[in-house]
């Protein structure tokens, strides 16, 4: 198994559907610990059901918005596993008014909150976390093609996803002098909570899948595939990159 005897933490997971569950999931059947992240108390629940009864799973809260919770994680992730070797940052979040607002309109109280919840976080996260990473452990998260492509109601996040993409290569610069990688992988338009807040997607996922080089559909599994990679010591010599996981969609002009 990929991920034998270790441990890490994949934050956050909504619901079934959630990247971060599939990632969860399959890091689990590849024989790792995961401590499994939630927002809030409030959205606890519909995680600990995904989690019940199965072995080397325990779940952790955090908000980003609350730059106080990051240093308490580590503190409870010190706890329970002293060291880890994987920290898989699934985040994203934008006001709905810049979701569908005219980009030319954000407002500055919405551009700052996406960008502190879908990017800065991804820093943040990583300074708590540092002490307890182990030399040669992966760090991944999630980031979508509308950081260097114009893509329709995406908005904000698009410059959230550049900024995001940005911090990946500054963070394997940084970490990187301890054998610690950092990656992105970037899925073509998925079917989640936060998919969803895009308006159209269900057009843009049939769109991509119809018009894909692989021509057929990807979804959550595929992503974790592509995690379970980026995870394990097959990636020891891959930092700072993109990894697209669309069917191959960004390679096409038209
Ligand atoms: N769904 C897609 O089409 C798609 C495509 C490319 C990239 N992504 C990225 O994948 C990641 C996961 O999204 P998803 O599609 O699985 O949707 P999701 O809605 O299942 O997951 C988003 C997660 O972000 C969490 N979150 C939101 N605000 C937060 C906050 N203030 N503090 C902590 N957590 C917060 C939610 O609780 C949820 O667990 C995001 O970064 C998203 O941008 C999604």
């Amino acid at each position: 198994m990929l991920l034998e005897g270790k441990k890490g933490l994949v934050l956050n997971v909504l619901n079934k559907n959630s990247i971060a569950w599939a990632i969860a999931d399959a890091a689990n059947k590849q024989g790792a610990t995961v401590g499994v992240g939630a927002q809030n108390e409030r959205l606890l629940d519909g995680m600990l059901k995904l989690i019940e009864g199965r072995e080397r799973f325990d779940p952790f809260t955090i908000d980003f918005s609350d730059d106080a919770q990051f240093d308490l994680l580590a503190e409870q992730v010190a706890e329970k596993y002293g060291k880890i070797d994987f920290l898989v940052h699934s985040v994203g979040f934008a006001p709905k008014d810049a979701m569908t607002n005219r980009f030319v309109d954000t407002k500055l109280a919405d551009f700052q909150l996406a960008m502190q919840i879908s990017a800065f976080s991804l820093g943040r996260l990583c300074q708590a976390m540092e002490p307890l990473l182990n030399d040669d452990a992966s760090v991944i998260t999630l980031s979508f093609a509308g950081s260097t492509r114009a893509a329709k109601n995406y908005n904000v996040m698009g410059l959230c996803k550049a900024a995001l993409e940005s911090s990946v290569r500054y963070l394997a610069m940084d970490l990187g002098v301890r054998g610690i990688r950092v990656n992105t992988l970037s899925p073509g338009p998925v079917n989640t909570v936060a998919g969803r807040g895009v308006s159209g997607l269900t057009d843009m996922i049939k769109s991509v899948h119809e018009r894909a080089p692989l021509k057929r559909p990807y979804d959550q599994e595929e992503v974790a595939g592509s995690a379970m990679y980026l995870l394990s010591d097959l990636s020891q010599g891959v930092t700072g990159q993109i990894l697209f996981v669309d069917s191959g969609f960004n390679i096409l002009i038209i």
